[in-house]
């Protein structure tokens, strides 16, 4: 079945909820230890937590059939707040279809700069899309350091054209 991404709508909060818990926590040792992914997802959250969460933000959301497979938010600012796709159907494309569709909210709206913190495991994807590292950061999660990088992207710009984004 084809991945459709659309607007979150109250009823998949539940889903996004424990995929965003069970992505966290399936994260590979390699790049976070079972301390930081538990500081950073101690637990999946309530459906009124994740809709606060969104709040000022167009939460999208990508289904397969019946199931969230992953979502993302973008802020009319220009702030990318949240990406995650579920931990079973890592590197399919869906990661880089819910930025897409970010990015041409982005557009509409006429932002001119998108930033976001990305992961080490996002980081990846978002430099795919021409978002370039403004610093690295180290913050404090629960007690425990977790890695993240400042990220900036200018709208707009061609990476076909060989233009810089950052
Ligand atoms: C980051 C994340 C959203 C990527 O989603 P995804 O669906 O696996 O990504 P895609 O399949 O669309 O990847 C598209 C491209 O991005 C790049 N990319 C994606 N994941 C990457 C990784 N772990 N390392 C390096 N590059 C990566 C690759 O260029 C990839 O293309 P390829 O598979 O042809 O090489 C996903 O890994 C995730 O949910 N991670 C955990 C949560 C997280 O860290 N979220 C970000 C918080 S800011």
């Amino acid at each position: 079945m084809p991945i459709v991404i659309r607007a979150v709508v109250e009823s998949d909060l539940p889903a996004i909820a424990e995929l965003f818990y069970q992505t966290v926590r399936h994260i590979s040792p390699d790049l976070y230890t079972p301390e930081q992914t538990a500081a950073w997802a101690p637990e999946a959250g309530t459906a009124e937590g994740w809709a606060r969460r969104f709040r000022g933000y167009e939460a999208v959301v990508a289904v397969d059939g019946e199931q969230v497979v992953g979502f993302g938010s973008v802020s009319r600012d220009g702030h990318i707040d949240m990406l995650f796709v579920h931990h079973a159907r890592q590197r399919e494309g869906i990661g880089a279809a819910l930025l897409r569709r970010m990015l041409e909210l982005a557009e509409a709206w006429r932002v001119t700069e998108l930033h976001t913190e990305a992961s080490l495991v996002a980081k990846g994807l978002f430099e795919r899309f021409g978002f370039v590292v403004v610093t690295p950061e180290d913050i404090v999660r629960r007690g425990v350091v977790l890695r993240r990088f400042r990220m900036r992207r200018k709208s707009g710009c061609d990476l076909m054209k060989g233009e810089s984004c950052g």
